[in-house]
């Protein structure tokens, strides 16, 4: 197993180029599963749940061609309608998989994909919409196994905007007989691009961006082309490594209306921030002030940047109240800040965080893929060294970390872990 090493105090400099949004081109990669011809997806993430993706669907029997982030897929001939424990283990989107199959092929035999180390993250409001668009569908062995002739349109109400919940509907919806309608959705940017390239594919989408989505069902899809929106997360992390150490760089490639709560809590911070025509430029000269901050579907502050923003608030002049209201078990990185030196109380789904003056390297470990990302951010703040273990949840989502830390001018590298 890998480790990250990082000797922190170097304050980040230059230029940052972000990547194809992961979660994004999950859902889109599924998407290819609703028809024939080729799909050419450009700017795809190289990171591990993209590979793992293309397993899964290579194993459902479409043709995947490609490499370095451009990937063109043909499912004509897909047959298989099971996606393994053993794929589903490794990567909970592997879900997306669900509403695709069922309604191009009628069946779908996904398996449940159990809890995980942030919280229980049931599917019950995936399988429930599906059920009301007229799919009977039974949990055993593990499984979900899923079967409707063809689906029919419905009305659905979601009872929380699930981001996958709702990108499975949709592309349920789209084979479907007839018009759904999905109040509630979720209103993320990712199911944006997804309902882009859908649209694009043939598919009659109605209300994106809004909280009620129409879909009017179509028999077929054909190919298209595709480019990946950039990743507003790893734009998110990158303005945070600026400025927990002090830097002044450019995250260049990143679209910024995606990223409005972020911007907004950063500045609270003291940060400067400069929207540039090729991206935002971060500078921090002072000291950072404290911020509250609570976790919401979007266009509130995101989830997925709740650890690294707690490394940061770490080391902010005063008091901060970080509240996550998305996943229950998201602290898991706090025992590990502490180990680093950082204050922090955490009471239910709140965490109090008195800023320290620095904090200092030791050996932590990683949880789950947004907290590595925290504590790699703590590293390059912190004093001495810090040796992160169990990387590969940091692998699972940033396409190549190291490499584009290292450029910026952090001292970090990869190494293999010692027994
Ligand atoms: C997606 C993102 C993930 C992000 C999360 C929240 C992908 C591949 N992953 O995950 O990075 O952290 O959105 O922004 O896009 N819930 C239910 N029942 C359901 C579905 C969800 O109760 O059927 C609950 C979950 O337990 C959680 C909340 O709804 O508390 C939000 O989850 P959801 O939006 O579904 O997250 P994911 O789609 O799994």
């Amino acid at each position: 197993m890998d480790q990250i090493c990082i000797i922190g105090g170097r304050p980040l400099e230059g230029t940052v180029q972000v990547g194809g949004a992961k979660n994004a081109a999950l859902p889109i990669l599924a998407a290819c599963l609703l028809g024939g011809g080729d799909c050419e997806i450009d700017h795809v993430p190289q990171v591990r749940d993209v590979s793992t993706m293309v397993k899964l669907l290579q194993l459902l029997g479409v043709i995947v061609q490609g490499q370095c982030g451009k990937y063109t897929l043909n499912a004509e001939t897909v047959q298989s309608v099971v996606a393994p424990y053993e794929l589903v283990k490794t990567m909970r989107a592997s879900i997306l998989s669900l509403g695709p199959l069922l309604a191009r092929l009628g069946e779908a035999k996904v398996s449940l994909p159990g809890g995980c180390a942030i919280g229980t993250r049931p599917v019950n409001l995936h399988l429930r919409g599906l059920e009301m668009m007229g799919a009977e569908i039974q949990v055993e062995h593990g499984y979900i196994h899923a079967k409707a002739a063809r689906l029919q349109g419905a009305r659905i109400d979601l009872d929380f905007p699930t981001v996958t919940g709702t990108e499975n509907l949709i592309m349920a919806a789209c084979l479907a007989e007839g018009t759904t309608t999905l109040h509630n959705v979720a209103r993320e940017p990712e199911i944006g691009d997804l309902c882009a390239f859908l649209t694009k594919r043939g598919a009659k989408i109605h209300g994106v961006g809004t909280d009620t989505i129409t879909i009017e069902g179509v028999r077929a899809l054909h190919g298209a082309r595709h480019w990946v929106m950039p990743d507003r997360v790893e734009t998110g992390t990158y303005l945070m490594a600026g400025a927990i150490t002090g830097g002044n760089l450019m995250v260049r490639g990143c679209i910024t209306d995606h990223i409005g709560s972020v911007l907004k809590k950063l500045q609270e911070t003291g940060v400067d921030l400069t929207e540039e025509s090729e991206g935002v430029r971060i500078r921090r000269t002072g000291s950072l002030r404290s911020a509250d901050i609570k976790t919401l579907p979007y266009p509130g502050f995101p989830t997925d940047l709740q650890a690294q923003m707690m490394a940061l608030m770490s080391i902010a002049e005063g008091t901060s109240v970080l509240t996550e209201t998305i996943f229950e078990g998201r602290f898991l990185h706090v025992p590990e800040l502490h180990r680093m030196g950082a204050s922090i109380e955490v009471d239910g789904p709140h965490a109090v965080i008195k800023g320290v003056a620095t904090l200092t390297g030791a050996p932590v470990m990683a949880s789950d893929l947004r907290a590595s990302a925290g504590l790699v951010l703590a590293g390059l703040a912190a004093e001495g060294e810090t040796v992160i273990s169990r990387v590969y949840h940091l692998d699972r989502g940033y396409e190549k970390l190291e490499e584009k830390l290292g450029a910026l001018g952090a001292n970090i590298k990869r190494m293999r872990e010692t027994a």
